[in-house]
């Protein structure tokens, strides 16, 4: 070669390698089974990621990175300059949950990515395979390129889980936060989702796309680039900023699970794995449990939340609920509507609350003592209609004010549309929010907190997602975030037949849920208004069960704080299948999924904390079917006494709901059950072993 084209031959590749790596990177890391494959590169320099199962692709070449305000980000010219490894195996102990042990085995692949172009800077992703799933977040340390603010403009993390999947979602943009009946199909027709979104893709496989650890960031939604490929998208603050920060900072984990079958997304301990231990040291007051309240007749008109003439939380009202609690052994009466700021419309009232005033005919003192005299405590109440500034002046007072009468759970409630929670800035000026912002983030914690200083729980509605942080903060013990019971009162329409069977696979794969089961009067609407000016609702608003599902729902929808949320004189009418509601425990030792299909149908068997009786939920959609469940879960070959309460001959939601038949039998440990469960219809099993 002459020497001019040599000398311009290594000029070129030594630009080249300045700019790209001339061979692209490419490491991988394997979950500790092996069946899950990730890989990692910085092909085109470009970070991509991918995983696989078994020769099954289940996230295909995916970007990751992130862009700033006033930094340099992290797009493209990037290349791997360096990788660390490392396996953890570990088991650890919840205060309560769904399982008391819970094991933390992955294998974890940390992957340093360095722009090639303007300023020095990097930026590390660090992933952790399990056998069920994976997690990963973005690591940016303290640096040159990055010493003042830093303004999150956009995280560029993809999913490609291909077009032709098909998707469970709610949307992530529309008024009511995270209130929708989840909608089905094709993910190359999705706009956009709230996480846990859930995905099945041609080759069978299931997926779940969630976060772990929200934490001093904003909340992440998908919006679809192209069909099947999406983005995260951070929900911005008021004023256009998706995420404000300073380095060093992690992101929340990215989270992906992964199964051959349904069930193995509910048997996955990924979320609370991804995030960090217990922070508030002793929680033994922390106390999972069950209650009643003073909340189903409000939104059935039978009460109201306000003073006027049928106020709910009087005096009166609420020393029968205590009674009844006591009598039937519930731990706690949730009183709604005994605070000043309800009267007119206090949806959009939310600035006239007041936190530490009760109504005239509401002595929450002498409440206090009496629940206490009986064994039983109030559940504190905080509905702030979203103006989260008034509640925050008072918020401090108004947990001090619960701690002096016994109180040790708060429901707090952010009624308000998407995008409306009010927060005064700093100049004064009122700003919106959304539910899922960094505000908001922050807001929760802050609550969560100043609730933990006085050893109060908090049961947040209309709250943001469940990112698993009750293992950091075991006092969040548990939301709404989801369409609730409610909407079988005023919902139109109600929630759908296949609503729990959809629930089981997605929104509760975050976390804990107050759904509020337990209904027992099914046609609420059709009862004679209590007053003229109180019309019941439409009749067609009602839950679209049987008995027997609603039975269930206390085995199929975790939360440590567990509601019989129907009328007592309701459950007086039948206390055969009320005796299910006062055996069935509300903290478990071990949970399983045993079978299922997202929206059509799910079982779950669960062992209560401390003890030897398991529990069994099952449920069905619309379709009636029968559910073969093997009782591998008791002790093999062991006799159990069991409870049956299951769906009769003829149920069905609509036409014969009450047909249930209630009947003990012998069950040998390891014997298959075959559970009939009617159109919309359910199972719940208690098994208690013979004693020897
Ligand atoms: C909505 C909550 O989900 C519900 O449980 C509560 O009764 C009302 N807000 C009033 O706070
Ligand atoms: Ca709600």
């Amino acid at each position: 070669m002459p020497k001019r084209i040599a000398a311009i031959v290594v000029f070129l590749i030594a630009s080249l390698t300045a700019v790209l790596p001339l061979r692209a990177e490419t490491l991988t890391a394997t979950s500790p089974d092996g069946a899950i494959t990730l890989t990692v590169s910085d092909d085109g320099g470009l970070a991509i990621y991918a995983v696989s199962h078994g020769d099954k692709s289940v996230i295909a070449p995916s970007k990751l990175g992130m862009l700033f305000r006033d930094h340099h980000g992290f797009d493209r010219d990037l290349a791997i300059t360096g990788s660390q490894t490392a396996t953890h195996d570990a088991t650890w102990e919840q205060p309560w949950g769904e399982r008391r042990f819970v094991r933390d085995h992955h294998n974890e692949l940390a992957v340093t990515f360095a722009a090639q172009t303007g300023p020095a800077r990097s930026i590390t992703v660090r992933f952790r395979v399990f056998d069920t799933g994976l997690g990963f977040r973005y690591e940016l340390t303290e640096q040159e390129a990055f010493t003042s603010e830093i303004n999150i403009m956009d995280e560029l993390t993809q999913f490609g889980v291909g077009a032709e999947s098909k998707a469970w979602y709610t949307p992530s943009d529309e008024f009511n936060r995270y209130e929708y009946i989840y909608r089905t199909g094709r993910a190359g027709d999705v706009d956009d989702a709230h996480t846990p979104v859930t995905f099945r893709n041609p080759a069978g496989v299931h997926i779940s796309i969630h976060e772990a650890a929200l934490v001093n960031y904003s909340g992440m939604s998908l919006e679809a680039l192209r069909q099947g490929n999406f983005e995260a998208r951070l929900r911005p603050g008021s004023d256009g900023i998706r995420v404000k920060t300073s380095a060093p900072f992690n992101t929340p984990w990215r989270t992906i699970q992964i199964a051959p079958d349904a069930a193995g997304l509910i048997n996955s301990d990924i979320i609370l794995n991804l995030n960090e231990p217990n922070k508030l040291g002793d929680v033994s007051w922390v106390e999972p449990g069950k209650y009643i309240g003073i909340w189903w007749a409000m939104h059935i008109n039978e009460r109201t939340w306000g003073n006027d003439g049928i106020h709910g939380a009087t005096n009166e009202e609420t020393k029968r609920y205590i009674d009844f609690a006591a009598e039937h052994g519930f731990a706690g009466v949730l009183v709604e509507g005994w605070n000043i700021g309800w009267d007119g419309d206090w949806f959009n009232n939310g600035a006239l609350f007041n936190f530490t005033e009760a109504y005239a005919d509401f002595d929450l003192e002498e409440l206090g003592r009496y629940a206490r005299s009986k064994g039983v405590r109030i559940i504190g109440h905080h509905e702030t209609s979203g103006d989260v500034s008034n509640y925050e002046s008072q918020m401090e007072a108004a947990f001090d004010l619960y701690q002096s009468v016994g109180v040790a759970q708060v429901k707090t409630g952010y009624v308000a549309d998407a995008g409306d929670i009010s927060r005064v800035d700093e100049n004064g000026i009122t700003q919106f929010e959304w539910h899922d912002s960094q505000f908001m983030v922050g807001h929760h914690l802050r609550a969560v907190e100043a609730a933990a200083k006085r050893q109060i729980s908090i049961n947040a509605h209309e709250p943001v997602k469940d990112t698993g942080l009750r293992r950091t903060y075991p006092n969040w013990m548990t939301r709404e975030g989801a369409r609730g019971m409610e909407f079988n009162a005023w919902g139109t329409p109600p929630n759908p037949t296949s609503h729990i069977s959809t629930l089981a696979f997605t929104r509760m794969l975050a976390g804990p849920m107050d759904y509020t089961p337990g209904i027992f009067d099914l046609k609420p609407n059709e009862r004679p208004p209590v007053r003229e000016d109180m019309p019941r609702g439409d009749p067609s608003n009602r839950p679209q069960t049987t008995l027997a599902k609603q039975l269930a729902l206390y085995v199929v929808l975790y939360s440590p704080l567990q509601m019989a949320a129907d009328l007592p004189e309701n459950y007086e009418q039948r206390m055969d299948a009320f005796q299910f509601i006062k055996d069935v425990p509300a903290d478990w030792q071990e949970s399983i999924a045993l079978a299922g299909e997202v929206g059509e149908y799910v079982a779950i068997a669960r062992q209560e904390r401390g003890g030897d009786e398991w529990f069994l939920g099952a449920v069905t959609d619309g379709t009636p079917r029968i559910v073969e469940v093997p009782t591998d879960f008791l002790e093999a070959g062991k006799s159990y006494t069991a409870q049956f309460y299951v769906d009769g001959a003829d149920a069905h939601w609509d036409t014969n709901p009450y047909d249930i038949v209630i009947e003990s039998r012998d069950v040998t440990g390891g014997e298959a059950l075959s559970l009939h469960l009617a159109s919309s219809g359910g199972a719940a099993i208690r098994f208690i072993p013979a004693s020897e």
